[in-house]
């Protein structure tokens, strides 16, 4: 478990901007935290080191999905009630194979996410927000050395 602070919205975009440019196919980092934490701001850091740009908070699609140097699918479970069945988001046809996969909100799935994610909690007030890093998994720990948040 890692953790990094920081004390602006462009701090937290520029880490996920390491993420993205550490990130390889079959990355799935989800990001955990309230309303306001930064998960978005994180997730278009990431978005602007893989070449994918307007990444936001969709309003009416879960899964938004961005061409650049490796496709990012954001997903954003927010609006959804409690999911059981990953098919009914097609996260499925994403997860693990060709593309990055970024999740807000993924306490609102039940299903199981891979075994080698990266847990990303987001937390703070004002202008500060503490990140935690957990990967669970090797080539999570991986990306996280390569993006310079590991040691
Ligand atoms: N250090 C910080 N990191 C990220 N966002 C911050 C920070 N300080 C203040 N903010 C503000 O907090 C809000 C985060 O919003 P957003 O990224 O959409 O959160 P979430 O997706 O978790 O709901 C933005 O209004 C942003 O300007
Ligand atoms: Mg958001």
């Amino acid at each position: 478990m890692i953790r990094r602070e920081t004390h602006s919205p462009d701090e937290t975009r520029l880490i996920g901007r390491a993420l993205g440019a550490a990130a390889e196919p079959g990355a799935v980092l989800l990001l955990r935290g309230d309303l306001g934490s930064g998960k978005t701001t994180l997730a278009q850091g990431i978005g602007e080191a893989l070449g994918a740009f307007e990444v936001n908070s969709p309003t009416f699609i879960l899964v938004a999905e961005h061409r650049g140097r490796i496709p990012l699918f954001h997903v954003d479970l927010y609006r959804l009630g409690d999911v059981d069945d990953i098919s009914d988001l097609a996260l499925d046809e994403v997860i693990g194979r060709i593309g990055v996969v970024v999740v807000e909100w993924p306490e609102r799935y039940h299903g199981e996410w891979p075994e080698d994610r990266l847990e990303i909690a987001l937390a703070g007030e004002g202008e500060t927000r503490t990140l935690t890093f957990t990967p669970t998994g090797p080539r999570h720990r991986a990306l996280l050395r390569r993006a310079g948040i590991a040691p």
